[in-house]
């Protein structure tokens, strides 16, 4: 079947009527998400909206109207009861969903076998205008198909449909970008089946008591029954895995930087975005709801796109207002898979940093007389090179020629490949940071059940690689310019010309200040480094 794109032009609207009285289906857009409509008092049109879709048919739709006075008009319920008028005055048009006892006239494939049939009226000019110009009360259910995310745009209705219905009406991207709140008037008192656009607090400004399903927030029990059939499936799901994350920005990032980078993508806020080494897609602003609503279900299909990426991480969204629906959408999208950061560490980490003659080594020494454990980044970045997945993909980038004749990576001749340019350096840090920041974790959990409160990460390269993410306070150890020369120049026994050299490779003290809890200034004797460090140590406890 050639199934049409069509504009919000009345001539293609008509067209678009006139496929619907002939029992096919549209795409239609609306204001929360894109739906497949069919001719609710039709079975038969009904019924090929489930075999479009590869839905289950107890699953009942909604049907959609373009004015109140339709309900009497179609005869669609036996009792259209006080609350819902005052629902119906307050929220439509708009993305609520009432559900009230069905009349005899509605099909039983609409509802799935219920007694009770969902109503909307949704304020989308072009759905109201396909409603009013095809003269019929449409079901529609989201136009995608069955267990993937919802479409919000007409493109994601091709991407799932195309071939298998009549035609689908671009009207741009959906303003909500999730399904509309369900509410049921048949019970007392009235209850959410699933959250959207119209949060609960709105709903108890009108009604006064309002239950929530338990199937919302939580996965049914087996053998357990959903008052809404649609919350017992697997829903809005990339064929990646979801996984929710909860814990706060810091502990994310921290979380998802030491992922595989080749198989990650991570969903995440604004905000968190510049502190993520991987594929991210941004939702909006951390306190946006709306927006993270709005592009949810995008970034959701967006992150099926990436080539390789096999798991998606998303933060764990507040349960209030809108919050409520974002939280029940993704826990779907995740099969209730969530992680807790806070289960996963019983450690305060501290990172430790600087650049090269600073006395940052000097620091890690007084730390472990004072009883914490330290971890020492470039022992850790060695191991890493072991690590066997490393060495394929470090072999996958640079060639075969950095491996020693036993399969071993030969440090030297990587080296000379990775750092030949910035493009280079980059790709090898892209795939060492992960597997260094996976393997310093499992040595801090290591230490923490040795008994260790306190860990340092002794690392120079503490904020480019990410592991800055991982830290609970940051101390950076800098001197002066001159100090930081002699120092290098006696210590290594090097020319001031090659000192200077390596020197200007690295960042400016200034760097490690602004961005460190603690700055330790290392231009005096080892007494004085000593005192600066017992100082920032009190300071680190008191804190605790
Ligand atoms: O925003 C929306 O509601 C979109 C647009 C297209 O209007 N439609 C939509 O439909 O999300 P659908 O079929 O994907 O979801 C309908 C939900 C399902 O969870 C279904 O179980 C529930 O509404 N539902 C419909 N009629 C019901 C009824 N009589 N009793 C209980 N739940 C019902
Ligand atoms: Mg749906």
């Amino acid at each position: 079947m050639e199934t049409l794109l069509l504009t919000t032009k009345q001539e293609d609207i008509k067209t678009a009527a006139e496929i619907l009285r002939n029992g096919g289906l549209v795409g239609m857009p609306t204001e929360t998400v894109y739906g497949l409509a069919a001719n609710a008092l039709s079975s038969e049109a009904v019924s090929s909206i489930f075999v479009a879709k590869g839905r289950p048919s107890d699953n009942p739709l909604i049907v959609h109207i373009s004015s109140v006075e339709d309900i009497e008009k179609y005869n669609l319920v036996r009792e259209f009861p006080e609350s819902a008028r005052l629902l119906a005055e307050h929220f439509w048009p708009g993305p609520l969903t009432i559900i009230m006892p069905k009349s005899r006239l509605i099909p039983k494939e609409v509802t799935g076998n219920l007694d009770s049939v969902g109503i909307r009226l949704p304020s989308h000019p072009v759905a109201r205008a396909l409603i009013k110009e095809a003269d019929l009360p449409l079901a529609a259910p989201s136009a995608n198909l069955s267990g993937s995310p919802s479409p919000t745009t007409a493109q994601h209705v091709m991407d799932d449909l195309k071939g298998r219905i009549g035609a689908v009406i671009d009207g741009g991207q959906s303003d909500v970008g999730l399904e509309s709140t369900v509410i049921t008037v048949c019970t007392n008192p009235p209850m959410v089946l699933r959250p959207g656009g119209i949060t609960l607090e709105q709903l108890k400004e009108v009604l006064g008591e309002v239950s929530l399903s338990d199937a919302v927030l939580e996965k049914l029990r087996d053998g357990e029954e959903a008052a809404s059939p649609g919350m017992k499936y697997k829903h809005y799901s990339p064929k990646a895995k979801v996984y929710l994350v909860k814990g706060d920005s810091k502990d994310f990032c921290g979380f998802v930087n030491s992922q595989p980078f080749n198989t990650t993508a991570v969903l995440c806020y604004n905000e968190d975005a510049p502190y993520i080494h991987h594929k991210t897609i941004s939702l909006g602003n951390r306190a946006d709801s709306k927006a993270q609503a709005h592009n949810l279900f995008g970034a959701l299909r967006e992150a099926d796109r990436f080539e390789g990426v096999t798991t998606v991480y998303v933060p764990c969204p507040d349960k209030e207002g809108l919050g409520m629906a974002l939280f029940n959408r993704l826990i779907r999208a995740a099969g209730f898979e969530t992680i807790d950061l806070k289960d996963t560490k019983a450690y305060t980490l501290i990172g430790l940093t600087g650049p090269t003659g600073a006395g940052k080594g000097q620091v890690a020494s007084i730390l472990r007389e004072q009883g914490f454990a330290t971890v020492d980044a470039d022992k850790v970045a060695h191991k890493a090179l072991e690590n066997p997945e490393c060495i394929k993909n470090l072999v996958e980038s640079f060639g075969e020629d950095i491996l020693n004749s036993d399969g071993t990576i030969n440090r030297r001749k990587l080296a000379g490949f990775a750092f030949k340019n910035e493009e280079s350096t980059k790709a090898l840090n892209r795939i060492t940071h992960p597997v260094i920041l996976q393997l310093a974790k499992a040595e801090f959990e290591h230490l923490a059940k040795e008994g260790f409160d306190n860990i340092v990460f002794d690392a120079p390269t503490l904020f480019e690689s990410g592991a800055d993410t991982l830290c609970d306070k940051i101390i950076a150890v800098t001197a002066s310019f001159e100090t930081r020369l002699e120092r290098i120049m006696c210590r290594d026994n090097i020319t001031k010309e090659e000192a200077h050299s390596r020197m200007s490779a690295q960042k400016p003290s200034k760097f490690y200040e602004g961005k460190a809890d603690f700055v330790i200034t290392n231009n005096s004797d080892l007494e004085n480094l000593k005192t600066q460090t017992i100082t920032v140590i009190k300071e680190l406890c008191d804190e605790q």
